[in-house]
């Protein structure tokens, strides 16, 4: 058993009651290379931001969890290389979907748990959110728990009203499981096909989505004051990246994500931590394919894999400034 304060890291409290008072949210990047995680790294520490490192049950089939586990206490370690001296970075457990899992990491450094029940019927959601929840605070591991079904094109549908949480249940379910943040469902969806082209409306030869359905966070937030909201499924899916990537022999079809003025719009609400993770992807492999296919007698993968951790450098970068509002929000440098 080791405690995440051993290895320098640190729970989402603080830096979510910062982030509400001020108005940004935190960025929640996923990792799952070396190189995403010097890339988060890099751009947390260069616009002094705060971050949020998670790990899907994906990324620890593909990169074993105690790998990543001291892939995070190293990014603590080079941030400080880096002239950081006092990083603020949480090793998250994204999507943690049973008791064991959320406790697996938790014994084994992580500072914070999301226990994502919001497939099961909510009395259920909320029994196995509290057994976490029990667990978590023990250790002082903040835990985020999810109200509401992401909606996802594979649905055919985006965010049927059916499936975007309720208003009236979320101060029992926060009161009664004791979890630190929720995630609500209020339009977003994971991946870079977060709408179908018939769900937009073309303006000047762009597809624009449906907007977030803001009327239901507003009602969250009335409900539940000062209570930190995560919003996930937040990539923008950014055009040029999809460009570049078809350009240089990729296929990706109608790709579209939420629009960043939204994610702006969230970001000075109550929803202080955005999950983005496609963005990222979609920004190492146009990098990847654009050097593969303009020198074709690369083979040593540093030729291929630095422009990638560049251009998602960039792109971390630009959200925490751009778009969340976090950079300058660590509370000592
Ligand atoms: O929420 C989903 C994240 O994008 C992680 O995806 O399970 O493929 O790693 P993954
Ligand atoms: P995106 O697929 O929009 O990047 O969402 C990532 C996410 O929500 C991870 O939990
Ligand atoms: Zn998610």
């Amino acid at each position: 058993m080791v405690n995440y304060k051993e290895l320098g890291l640190v729970n989402t409290r603080d830096m979510f009651a910062r982030a509400i008072k001020g108005g940004y949210a935190i960025p929640a990047f996923n990792f799952n290379t070396m190189e995403q995680m010097q890339a988060i790294v890099m751009a947390a520490v260069e616009t002094k931001s705060p971050v949020i490192m998670q790990v899907s049950k994906g990324a620890r089939n593909y990169a074993n969890a105690t790998i990543l586990r001291f892939m995070a206490e190293g990014a603590v370690a080079y941030a400080k290389e880096l002239g950081c001296e006092h990083p603020e970075i949480v090793l998250h457990l994204d999507h943690g979907d049973s008791f064991e899992l959320c406790k697996n990491c938790i014994d084994m450094g992580f500072s914070s748990v999301m226990i994502d029940g919001s497939s099961k019927p909510y009395e259920e959601n909320i029994a196995l959110t509290k057994q976490v929840v029990e667990y978590a605070h023990k250790y002082d591991v903040t835990v985020e728990a999810e109200l509401g079904v992401l909606a996802g094109v594979e649905d055919e549908v985006v965010a049927a009203e059916s499936h975007y949480t309720k208003p009236e249940e979320v101060i029992d379910f926060t009161t009664k499981t004791g979890c630190d943040s929720l995630a609500i469902s209020i339009g977003t969806s994971h991946g870079a096909h977060k709408f179908t082209p018939a769900q937009c409306t073309l303006v000047n030869g762009v597809l624009v989505p449906p907007p977030l359905a803001f009327d239901v966070l507003a009602e969250i937030e009335k409900k539940l004051p000062g209570f930190p909201i995560v919003l996930h499924g937040s990539s923008s899916v950014p055009m040029e990246e999809v460009e570049t990537i078809n350009k240089f022999g990729g296929k990706l079809e109608a790709a579209i994500g939420i629009p960043e003025e939204q994610l702006r719009q969230a970001s000075k609400s109550a929803v202080c931590k955005i999950n983005i993770d496609s963005d990222s992807r979609l920004a190492m492999t146009a990098a990847i394919r654009q050097t593969l296919a303009e020198n074709p007698s690369y083979f040593d993968p540093r030729q291929y894999l630095k422009p990638a951790r560049d251009n998602m450098k960039k792109m971390y970068i630009h959200k925490i400034v751009n778009v969340l509002g976090s950079d300058g929000k660590l509370a000592q440098c």
